[in-house]
């Protein structure tokens, strides 16, 4: 199949991307804008393939879209292109508005011009996979999950701002009859991620000696994961997925905030102790909290494994040391990132 990836210099789309390279033989059109959070070295080891294109352009830009879709001729389109971090919507929300719901809101109307151009057989092959978050839920107290059907209840703005696009995205589904597929995840994690989210970030300030900046207690509860399971999750849902469909996808491995800093030390002491011998979790601090932070996110995934057979395979301790051991051996990547676009400043603070 041709999969159109928006977003996909992204971490969670380049880990798509690179996964259908090295394991389908699907060709893909990586459509990004190259924002602040989007970076072509995440797909340098793919950039060789004869399957991999790339075009860079925003999905707010309609003819843009057009232009490339009806150059691409996808059989699907995978729409991740977003802005993405809490803190960052805090300080700037219009942002988030323009691209998650104008941005998702041109995707949809393009997809359906795109697709109403498509003979019988290739519509009926045809998909838009929305990929969303499972922040759209609000938060948890000590127990449940999300489920499918858990009502919409986001508290940040990049929460509202996903929200609505999933709203507008089934309504493509329910009034155009556009094939739509709805992902909502939990918290990723793994190689390749932008180092202002919480596990880069405290494995880059540990390893500069620095304070390790844990929110309010710590108590706050995340569903964590590994972002190549996330890969396989939404290669599943796009070739066996029914149109229509929300799947709820996470890790099943509930972590508190400050157990997650504590596992990155711990596998720092081991695999790159500290000259002078004082354990990484030394460096904790608490800070203020973030404005409006949710409590508890936690999955309930059963939707996807009994009907696409998907499970995560990489446990929590197995991919926090593969991703600290990663960021050790990627310094290029990460250096960049620092010297140029972002220095690991604290982001959010006022509300
Ligand atoms: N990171 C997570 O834990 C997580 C969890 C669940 C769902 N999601 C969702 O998955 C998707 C990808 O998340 P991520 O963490 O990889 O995000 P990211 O911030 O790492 O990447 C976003 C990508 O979108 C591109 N982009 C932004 N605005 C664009 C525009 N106007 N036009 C074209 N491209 C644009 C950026 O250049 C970047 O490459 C998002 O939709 C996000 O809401 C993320």
């Amino acid at each position: 199949m041709r999969i159109f990836i928006t977003g996909a210099a992204g971490f969670i789309g380049s880990a798509l991307a690179r996964h259908l390279i090295a394991d389908s033989d699907h060709e893909i059109l990586v459509y990004d804008k190259l924002t602040y959070a989007g970076l072509l070295s995440s797909l340098a080891e793919i950039s060789d393939s004869p399957r991999y294109r790339f075009v860079q352009g925003d999905i707010c830009d309609a003819a843009a879209v057009s232009t490339a879709l009806a150059d691409f001729q996808p059989d699907v389109i995978a729409h991740l292109a977003a802005e993405s971090h809490v803190d960052r919507s805090i300080d700037g929300p219009g942002e988030f508005v323009q691209t998650n719901v104008v941005g998702t809101f041109v995707m949809l109307q393009q997809a359906l011009q795109h697709f109403r151009g498509l003979d019988a057989d290739r519509q009926r092959r045809f998909r838009f996979h929305h990929i969303s978050t499972d922040e759209v839920f609000g938060s948890l107290g000590a127990d449940g999950l999300f489920e499918e059907t858990t009502a919409y209840d986001p508290r940040s703005p990049y929460s509202a701002s996903k929200a609505a696009s999933d709203h507008l995205a089934r309504a493509w589904w329910h009034t155009y009859g556009l094939p739509v597929l709805v992902t909502n995840c939990s918290n990723n994690y793994g190689p390749y991620h932008f180092p202002e989210k919480l596990i880069p970030l405290i494995i880059l300030k540990a390893l500069a000696g620095e304070q390790l900046p844990v929110y309010g207690d710590g108590s706050n509860v995340r569903d964590w994961l590994f972002v190549e399971d996330h890969a396989r999750a939404l290669r599943a849902v796009f070739e066996r997925g029914a149109p229509g469909e929300t799947y709820n996808v996470g890790g099943n491995a509930e972590r508190r905030n400050i157990d997650v800093v504590k596992s990155i030390c711990t596998v720092l002491d081991r695999i790159q102790p500290r000259e002078d011998g004082v354990p990484y979790s030394d460096q904790i601090t608490f800070v203020s909290d973030r404005p409006g932070h949710d409590q508890r996110y936690a999955i309930d995934a059963s939707k996807i494994r009994r009907e696409m057979g998907w499970t995560p395979v990489v446990t929590f301790e197995e991919g926090i040391e593969r991703t600290v051991r990663w960021f050790l051996s990627n310094r290029p990547w990460w250096e960049d990132i620092i010297a140029r676009r972002y220095a690991t400043q604290r982001l959010g603070q006022d509300g």
